[in-house]
């Protein structure tokens, strides 16, 4: 038996915020933003909406795509950064309720950016176990909400977005996901982080300000671990499957700085174009950037049953990861 992606889909919000409007509140220039990242835009979602309200937009579209309804659901893995409540319950729940997914179970799955490419593995061995047919993924980051403002290093990297997969099980020969490279290396678990508001550095009244709880990150940590593990990945994930560079249509990357990936292209020969990117206009949407960047290739046409596409990823914890799926 296989498993393979039923659909995809995909919602941002609608507001947009250029590298200029950034440069009218903070010391950095549309010049800066661009030459170290890639990034143009990011979209922002309005105060008081939750990655549970983006998760929800992103899921229909797929349900519908994938002829579905939110009944048809065993199980719903939500992977976020930005969780609607602190710890739990989860925002899966909060999603299963929204969609009326009544058949479902819904937990959170806790692995930063790379948590979408760890919850279709999650997904798909569990419909490979018997223990769901039908496995909504969804990855939906509000991360501008927890932007501190007066940090310029990470304040211009982030946007919001959400992108769902339905999984299930493939009937044909042509579509499947083939098996992931997860890992880990939680010696850099504090180099990307919301510091306080856990157990380890509690909240504390009258003294813990939101900047303390805000989105924080040693840049150069884990760009260096992010070109190490990128190029590791691509190569190791192409030698298992007995595949070359020409076998594969697409490599969806997490979108976090174009110049890790060029940095991997050039390392590993492969051409620049055979990564989809997408950063220019979402920023670094954790999370939800490689089902979103997905979502696009698809909408775009540019996918057709049987192509080979490489996801790979890497962020907080820090974690790392790949697979290549057959649409
Ligand atoms: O999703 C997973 C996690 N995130 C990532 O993948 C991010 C990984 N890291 C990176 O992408 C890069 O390290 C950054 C984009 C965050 C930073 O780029 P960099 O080329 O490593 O810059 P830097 O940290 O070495 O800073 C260079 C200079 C510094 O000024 P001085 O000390 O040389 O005078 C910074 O203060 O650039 C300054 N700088 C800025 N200037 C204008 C840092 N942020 C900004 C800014 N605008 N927004």
């Amino acid at each position: 038996m296989n498993t393979y992606i039923r659909s995809v889909g995909a919602f941002v919000p609608e507001k947009r915020v250029t590298n200029n409007d950034l440069s009218q509140i903070m010391d950095t220039s549309d010049e800066w933003i661009k030459s170290h990242t890639g990034i143009e835009n990011r979209h922002v979602a309005e105060k008081g909406v939750t990655a549970a309200d983006l998760a929800v937009k992103a899921a229909k579209i797929a349900l519908e795509r994938g002829g579905l309804s939110a009944e048809d659901l065993d199980m719903i893995i939500l992977t976020t950064a930005t969780p609607d409540y602190i710890g739990f319950p989860a925002t899966a729940c909060v999603v299963q309720d929204k969609l009326g997914a009544k058949n479902a179970g819904a937990f959170d799955l806790v692995a930063g950016c790379t948590g979408f490419i760890y919850a279709i593995d999650n997904a798909k061995n569990m419909i490979l176990a018997g223990t769901a047919k039908n496995v909504l993924v969804v990855g939906s980051e509000v991360l501008t909400q927890v932007s501190n403002m007066q940090d310029r290093d990470t304040a211009v990297l982030f946007g919001d977005g959400a992108g769902a997969v339905i999984i299930s099980e493939s009937t044909n020969e042509e579509s499947s996901i083939e098996h992931a490279i997860l890992k880990s290396d939680g010696s850099g678990a504090e180099v990307l982080m919301r510091k306080v508001g856990g157990i380890k550095y509690p909240f504390v009244d009258g003294e813990t300000t939101f900047n303390d709880t805000a989105l924080y990150m040693d840049g150069q940590a884990v760009y260096k671990f992010a070109v190490k593990v990128n190029t590791n990945l691509i190569k190791e994930l192409l030698e298992r499957s007995n595949l070359a560079i020409d076998d594969i249509s697409y490599i969806i990357p997490h979108q976090a700085n174009i110049r890790i990936l060029q940095a991997a292209a050039k390392r590993l020969k492969i051409p620049i174009e055979k990564f989809y990117f997408n950063l220019m206009e979402y920023a670094n949407t954790s999370s939800a950037s490689i089902p979103i960047a997905l979502n696009e290739v698809y909408e775009k046409g540019l996918l057709k049953r049987g192509d080979n596409i490489l996801f790979t990823g890497f962020g907080a914890g820090l974690t790392y990861g790949g697979t290549i799926v057959k649409w």
